[in-house]
């Protein structure tokens, strides 16, 4: 919600300022008054903004804030007058050529990572060692918000300078980008400000705006952002700081360096201060009374953190008290008076050895990442999906990449990103496989599907699911069948076809563990029972892709017998109305396969006998004005299609849904598509409205 409505004071806030308001709201007032109406917007301005993005509570419309601001811009431009704090402040400066070096005046330690909760308790032992202390200490608990470290100096409470932290001690001045982070005060009210104040914190970027940026620079195709610290990084990093100030960009304080005429004694005092100055601080943090209290900090966190609005990777565990911190001191990059636990990390870097291809229960072919092993979260993983070929395609995975891999809860591992700066111009692309992997048949890919899919009804790897569905209710309706009886029947090897269900004999299915004497008979008869399917229910039962329930029902209307379909051409099921040409493309190459033919002879052989009452027999429509005529339909008419359809099957022919050559007319209205064309590169005649009335009354018909 509340980065939608950031989306949206955004656009307003930074927007260039085109002078559209002056006009009506110009007003002459002395120079005095002005300064005094300039210094009362800002204040109101900022601590709006204020409430606005650092404490999620608006007090007043986007329109109200707006309008503010518009007064304020003008103000200033008609006096020339913009205190240092002014948020007019934060947009409009030109590009840099590059980054001045800053030199830090107290470096920018770091701080050592904890990755169980054992570490942390060792800490604690530490401490209280160093301290001579038995009693339980006083720490804060702070979310380690996964972003870029930042200074920021104050100077007589106005924002003097930013600084990134660079190697600890020398960084780059980014201050006009830092300006822009709507959540950071520009000033601090002089009663409170100290004479110098540097204040440190993370710069970060939301998962919301990390992923709308992403999504805009794919689109652009412009490479992404492997994760929102790097975006945020890189948005820091820009010389022109209005490219910073379109991203929008958060911040949070957790210390400081230089504090001249600050005097607190502990990291909670200073973190009431940051709040009352109007600072923003981390989310949630809080004060824990011994360690125990920190463990359960940091369990508490570990499951709120995934549904937080930015990614944080750890707690940071500081002693609370600035006396504390000043006995025990520093090593040469960390303070001995805090760490940072780590939660387990979901993501590693590693090496792409292979892509191989794998068959799923339904055909579907994917691609297996083969992974130079790596530990993530204490797992080790060596294999991963990639889910699709496309997918290869989008992230451009290359065979010897250097990829980052993540494994989160139970999910299996997936690849994230290709680190393509590492590449040595060794690494190959995978193409989309040809033949199946397991079976070596072609394999199918219809425009627009991304699966890739094996039709062979004998690919080992799809026998049993298919064997399932075989069996299941709207098929061949094999009580007894069911998912284990088929994992126990193919584990002996006892089913590996469609035609071994009716090889099975009471004898066989007495020699397994799941079977006595009755449930063996039971099986046995209810597989004698189905071999008098409909064809309908046959063809649903083939497992034939895109092929349902309806669609079997709809073929077998207009084929007398299977045998009819073999080696069919998918214009012919193209011709059938409501069947498309992705079905009919399914069928035909089912049927244009000599094995599936060879399954369903044998399955006829072993006595399975299909009826077919559903077909629609033609002599119904002999004596019919438009017997054996096929029409196609394009574009709009003085009718509803399907009324005009209902009434040529009424005449005795037939409607069908694509062109082909088999197609008598095609009836086109206004708008048609490419059917026309298609219609006038057979020779297909073409007929309007008016000559299709004219046609069936010729040939005896009311139309
Ligand atoms: S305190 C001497 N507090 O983590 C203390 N750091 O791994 C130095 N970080 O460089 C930092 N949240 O970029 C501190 N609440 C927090 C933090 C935090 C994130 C980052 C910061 C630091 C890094 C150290």
């Amino acid at each position: 919600m509340k980065q939608r409505q950031q989306e949206k004071r955004r656009s307003l806030f930074d927007g260039p300022d085109d002078g559209s308001q002056s006009a009506q709201a110009k007003s002459h007032v002395s120079a005095d008054t002005a300064r005094v109406e300039i210094e009362k917007l800002v204040k109101e301005i900022n601590r709006h903004s204020y409430l606005y993005y650092v404490l999620d509570s608006p007090e007043i419309s986007d329109e109200q804030f707006d309008r503010m601001y518009r007064r304020l811009k003008e103000l200033e431009d008609q006096y020339g007058y913009t205190p240092p704090d002014s948020p007019t402040l934060r947009v409009g400066a030109p590009p840099l050529e590059k980054f001045e070096k800053v030199r830090h005046s107290v470096p920018m330690l770091s701080l050592e990572n904890a990755f169980s909760h054992e570490e942390v308790f060792e800490f604690d032992a530490r401490v209280k060692k160093l301290l001579k202390s038995e009693g339980d200490l006083e720490y804060t608990v702070e979310p380690k918000y996964d972003g870029l470290a930042v200074e920021i100096i104050y100077k007589k409470g106005v924002l003097y300078k930013a600084a990134t932290r660079g190697d600890g001690y020398e960084g780059e001045d980014i201050t006009l980008n830092v300006r822009t982070i709507k959540s950071l005060p520009l000033g601090i009210e002089p009663g409170h400000a100290p004479d110098e104040l540097e204040v440190r914190g993370e710069v970060y970027m939301s998962i919301a705006e990390f992923e709308r940026l992403n999504a805009q620079r794919r689109e652009k195709g412009e490479p992404v952002f492997a994760n929102p610290r790097n975006a945020a990084a890189g948005s820091v990093r820009q010389l022109d700081p209005n490219v910073t100030a379109a991203r929008s960009l958060h911040f949070t304080c957790y210390g400081t360096g230089v504090a001249r005429g600050l005097n607190l004694n502990s990291q909670s005092a200073l973190f009431d201060w940051f709040k009352k100055n109007m600072f923003p601080v981390p989310a949630g943090y809080g004060v824990a009374n011994g360690i125990e209290e920190v463990i359960n900090f940091i369990k508490d966190l570990e499951v709120k953190r995934s549904s937080l609005p930015f990614e944080t990777d750890g707690v940071v565990v500081k002693v609370n008290d600035f006396r504390l911190r000043e006995i025990l001191g520093e090593k040469t990059r960390e303070p001995r008076w805090a760490i940072a636990y780590k939660y387990p990390a979901h993501q590693a870097i590693t090496r792409l050895l292979d892509i191989v291809p794998s068959v799923g229960r339904t055909g579907v072919v994917t691609p297996i990442a083969m992974l130079e092993p790596v530990r993530i979260g204490g797992v080790t993983v060596s294999r991963s999906t990639l889910h699709n070929w496309d997918e290869i395609d989008r992230k451009d995975v290359r065979i010897g990449d250097t990829v980052v891999v993540e494994r989160a809860g139970d999910v299996i591992p997936h690849i994230v990103s290709v680190h393509t700066e590492k590449r040595t111009g060794r690494e190959r692309k995978f193409p989309i496989p040809a033949h199946c992997p397991v079976c070596g048949s072609s394999l199918m890919r219809e425009g627009g599907e991304v699966a890739v899919r094996c039709l062979r009804l004998d690919c080992p790897e799809q026998v049993r699911e298919r064997i399932r569905h075989f069996a299941s209710r709207g098929a061949m309706d094999i009580e007894g069948l069911g998912e284990k009886t088929v994992d126990v029947l193919y584990e002996h090897g006892l089913v590996r076809h469609f035609e071994d269900i009716y090889k099975l004999t009471r004898e066989k299915l007495l020699g397994l563990d799941r079977f006595a004497s009755k449930s063996a008979s039971n099986l046995i008869d209810a597989i004698e029972g189905s071999k008098r399917p409909s064809m309908a229910r046959f063809l649903y039962a083939l497992g034939i892709m895109h092929v349902g329930e309806f669609a079997a029902k709809l073929i077998s209307a207009n084929f007398q017998n299977v045998g009819e379909l073999y080696h069919v051409q998918p214009e012919r099921i193209s011709d059938i109305r409501q069947l498309g040409g992705k079905i009919a493309n399914a069928v035909s190459n089912f049927f244009g396969d000599e094995k599936n033919i060879q399954t369903i002879e044998s399955l006829e052989k072993l006595g399975l006998k299909m009826e077919n009452p559903d077909y629609k027999k033609t002599e119904k429509a002999e004596g019919l004005p438009l017997n054996g005529l096929t029409f196609v339909i394009t574009g709009s008419l003085p009718v509803p299609r399907k009324d005009l359809e209902d009434r040529i099957e009424a005449m005795g022919g037939r409607a069908a849904s694509a062109v082909s050559k088999n197609t008598d007319y095609l009836i086109a209205g206004e708008g048609p598509g490419s059917k026309l064309e298609k219609a006038r590169s057979l020779g297909v005649k073409v007929i309007s409205y008016e000559e299709f009335r004219q046609l069936a009354k010729n040939a005896g018909a009311e139309a």
